[in-house]
């Protein structure tokens, strides 16, 4: 153990830290797959006096600490590659008070996203922010990173559903921000700065998640589609006729790696070259009707070949997963993602100046759209060729990313709509944010952070 360890130890002689090789490989790195890791070690604080005194020995010896919720994270923003300590909040996992009338729970960091949801149907309410990872994601990180997801259209992002947060501060204060309050017009959110800070100001320590009624099970609809232009046509004409929860797209080569994972039939007898999935948010199924006159006038104007509707829940638990296997399909191939966003008007527009450039950029490489597009969000996956090094291929689509997020910053756009910055985007942050942005997220890290420990080289330079 190195005498900072030995310290740590010393001062917090329960805290559990790990230093074998298994738990560093396991804890120093998230989806990204894409900086080898290298923690000091992985502490694994129970309580909220442990993250204090963490910080507290990190500050002492300027050790930098990287948060770790279940490191599903796609932009690098849970790596430790550079002899950081790796502070998982695995241990701190519980689900406390739940006040009904308020319709809110506290949930610790490391609560499991998909058991809050478990929680929450069990008490007949429903924490609706879902997404594929959410069998391993942890609310804290959820936090930290401002998760969106599949239902964002109806139900918008992480931020929407956090009623208070407790936070230790990169200088070891314990704040207490909101209270769970409805209303709360007293100056400074600081709640809101910690959403989607990618832990870069300090860790979350609990939170007081709201919950809503649950939704009546609701009809899913996967069309079939000539063109990549057609999938916004669809989408307005659904979104004039009936009240949407999602809106999803993928194009044939998404599906085409679904499907030879084998567990899944082809949904359709002919492939198309796109796909969206539609979700009604229509409670007593009366708009099923009206969405199946919809679909015809698509099938009229030759924007759609074919379509299926879910008869059942387990139905439409089925088109689901072809949306939400893709991630999943096309991990063994190391993809290189784009996670860019721009006003839903001008989605149109834009992937058709988008679709251009892939076409002439990546001759050689396999490129796979999916994404929420009814919020303008497109996941670029680029496929990493098995002969090709990761550095090489990981500099070539940089080489690309300059025309992509030069066309971002034309059309107004966001270079990370929901995956964050972390270490693989952060090069590009000014393709979103002015100087004067920049310059003033600096200021607020050095308030909350003086020592620079948190999560440094994350978010920003
Ligand atoms: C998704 O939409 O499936 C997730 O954001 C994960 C991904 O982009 O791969
Ligand atoms: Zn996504």
């Amino acid at each position: 153990m190195s005498p900072p360890l030995a310290r740590l130890h010393q001062t917090l002689p329960q805290l559990v830290l790990r230093t074998d090789e298994d738990s560093l490989r396991h804890y120093g790195q998230d989806w990204t797959r894409y900086y080898p890791p290298a923690p000091l070690a992985i502490a694994m604080p129970a309580t909220v006096a442990e993250v204090q005194g963490i910080v507290r020995w990190a500050r002492e010896h300027k050790v930098a600490l990287v948060p770790s919720g279940g490191r599903t994270g796609l932009s690098g923003g849970a790596v430790a590659a550079n002899g950081e300590l790796v502070v998982s909040f695995e241990r701190m996992n519980r689900i406390g008070s739940f006040d009904r009338i308020a319709r809110t729970v506290q949930c610790e960091p490391g609560v499991v996203t998909a058991a809050l949801q478990q929680y929450a149907a069990d008490k007949g309410l429903c924490y609706p922010v879902d997404f594929a990872s959410s069998g391993s994601s942890q609310i804290g990180g959820n936090i930290a990173t401002n998760a969106g997801g599949i239902k964002v259209i109806r139900y918008g992002m992480t931020r929407e559903w956090v009623a208070g947060l407790t936070v230790v501060t990169g200088a070891g204060e314990l704040l207490e921000l909101n209270r769970g309050l409805a209303k709360n017009n007293t100056g400074y959110d600081f709640r809101h700065l910690f959403i989607g800070s990618e832990g870069t100001l300090g860790f979350v320590v609990g939170a007081t998640m709201r919950l809503t009624l649950p939704p009546a099970p609701q009809a899913v609809l996967l069309l079939a589609l000539p063109a990549l232009a057609d999938v916004m046509r669809v989408f307005e004409v659904f979104r004039e006729g009936i009240t949407l929860s999602a809106f999803e797209f993928f194009s044939d080569q998404a599906l085409g790696h679904v499907l030879a994972r084998g567990h899944l039939p082809p949904p359709f007898e002919a492939r198309a070259p796109f796909y969206v999935l539609l979700e009604l948010d229509d409670p007593a199924h009366a708009g099923d009707a009206t969405a199946l006159k919809l679909f015809e006038r698509c099938l009229e104007q030759g924007w759609v070949l074919d379509g299926v509707m879910s008869l059942s829940l387990q139905h439409a638990r089925e088109l689901w997963a072809y949306r939400e296997s893709i991630s999943e399909s096309i991990t063994p191939y190391t993809p290189y993602k784009n996670d860019i966003a721009v006003n839903i008007s001008r989605v149109p527009a834009f992937i058709a100046s988008l679709d251009a450039l892939l076409a002439a950029n990546y001759p050689d490489f396999e490129v796979i759209w999916y994404g929420h597009i009814g919020d303008g969000n497109l996941h670029i996956n680029v496929l990493k060729p098995s002969a090709l090094p990761l550095e090489a291929f990981r500099d070539a689509c940089e080489q690309v990313n300059e025309q992509v997020f030069a066309l971002v910053r034309d059309f107004g756009g966001s270079m990370s709509a929901e995956h964050g910055v972390g270490l693989l985007k952060r090069d590009y942050l000014s393709v979103s944010r002015s100087e004067q942005e920049i310059a003033l997220m600096r200021s607020l890290k050095s308030a909350f952070d003086p020592d620079g420990i948190m999560n440094p080289g994350k978010l920003l330079v």
